[in-house]
């Protein structure tokens, strides 16, 4: 999956950020990406819900429940996370399921917590099995079981933790273990953002960026970013390289238009991969049902990628519906003009 400006390294400790210095360090991480709930625009919901159980937790001086965000890449998972430890004023730090190897490794940073911190665990369906189980009783107990010693002399201790808030990410909810996911208290799932959530996000980020752009514009750019704030983020940066390039001072729409033709998205806010799935479901299995395995070895694509990526907005947009033997286009997906970029 690609992440433009928000990677993880390899090191299961990716930032140890305490109290009020923290939104100096993501500052400079990301300026695009909103610090606190009332930066954050879309996702009503979910952001009301956690106002309360926050609030909340703050009057009882106690932890957080733990938290799970599922639903398709760059639409605020990690972002929210952050806030959360923001405006729960918490210590935050992150880590990502692939990147832990040994067991010891999430103890040792379980056991380290400070009282009522946010340990965010990025990718959390990719923790290996071995280590999500120390999860389970540190989650619902604030305990571990730890092996210490070895061979005949090994034993099991019982080893307290400070109650903290786990913080668990994901784009495949599926593919969570139910002991693991039964111990979040907190289930969100984030939704592709509304035109109009997607206009608010564009203008904040153009004007943390110093781009002058009008209201039309926006809302167009807002319409083909496809309800995805990460795609919007990255497209207004390369409009905005446009811009600085044919000493444009002011974006109009026209120019979005243009621009966003020559960034090969079209007047649907599908990007080539996206026209390219449609196609071949389309005119060489005849409208499908196909399955995702035989898509992904056409295009030579990774299943997943499709999967994760690609797949969640044709659904959502109606233009691809799953079904028991495979994918099909919808008749507004057969009916969309692929061929064109406008
Ligand atoms: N509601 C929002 N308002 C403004 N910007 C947002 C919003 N949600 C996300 N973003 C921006 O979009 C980008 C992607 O967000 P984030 O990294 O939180 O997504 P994610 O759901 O964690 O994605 P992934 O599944 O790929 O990890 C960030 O740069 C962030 O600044
Ligand atoms: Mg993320």
């Amino acid at each position: 999956m690609s992440h433009e400006e928000d990677h993880l390294t390899d090191s299961p400790i990716v930032e140890r950020i305490v109290g009020p210095s923290f939104q100096q360090v993501d500052f400079n991480q990301n300026k695009l990406r909103p610090l606190s709930f009332d930066e954050f625009p879309g996702q009503r919901k979910t952001i009301e819900n956690l106002k309360v159980y926050i609030a909340s937790a703050r009057k009882r001086q106690e932890a957080l429940d733990h938290v799970i965000f599922h639903g398709p890449p760059g639409l605020g998972k990690t972002t929210l996370s952050r806030i959360i430890a923001s405006e729960l004023g918490a210590p935050f730090q992150q880590i990502s399921g692939p990147s832990l190897d040994k067991p010891g490794d999430l103890a040792g940073i379980v056991a380290s917590l400070e009282p009522r911190s946010v340990l965010f665990i990025d990718e959390i369906h990719r923790v290996p099995i071995h280590i999500e189980e120390i999860l389970y009783s540190a989650m619902e107990d604030f305990s571990m079981d730890i092996v210490v010693g070895q061979g005949a002399a090994a034993r099991t201790v019982n080893m307290p933790v400070a109650p903290f808030t786990l913080v668990g990410a994901t784009t495949r909810l599926a593919k969570i273990s139910s002991p693991l996911l039964d111990r979040f208290g907190i289930q969100e799932r984030l939704e592709f953002y509304e035109t109009g959530a997607m206009s608010k996000i564009l203008e904040r980020s153009s004007k943390l960026l110093n781009l002058d752009i009008d209201a039309e514009a926006t809302q167009l750019l807002a319409s083909r970013s496809r309800g995805t704030p990460r795609i919007a983020n990255r497209l207004i940066k390369r409009i905005r390289d446009f811009a600085i390039y044919e000493d444009q001072t002011k974006v109009s729409k026209a120019f979005v238009s243009q621009t966003l033709e020559k960034l090969a998205i079209d007047a649907n806010g599908l990007d080539p991969m996206d026209r390219l799935i449609l196609t071949t479901i389309k005119h060489r299995y005849d409208g499908g049902p196909v399955g995702i395995e035989t898509i992904a070895s056409t295009l030579a694509e990774n299943r997943q990628t499709l999967e994760d990526v690609y797949e969640p907005y044709l659904v959502h947009k109606g233009y691809v519906s799953r079904g028991p033997r495979g994918r099909s286009l919808t008749p507004k997906g057969a009916s969309l003009n692929l061929e064109s970029t406008e």
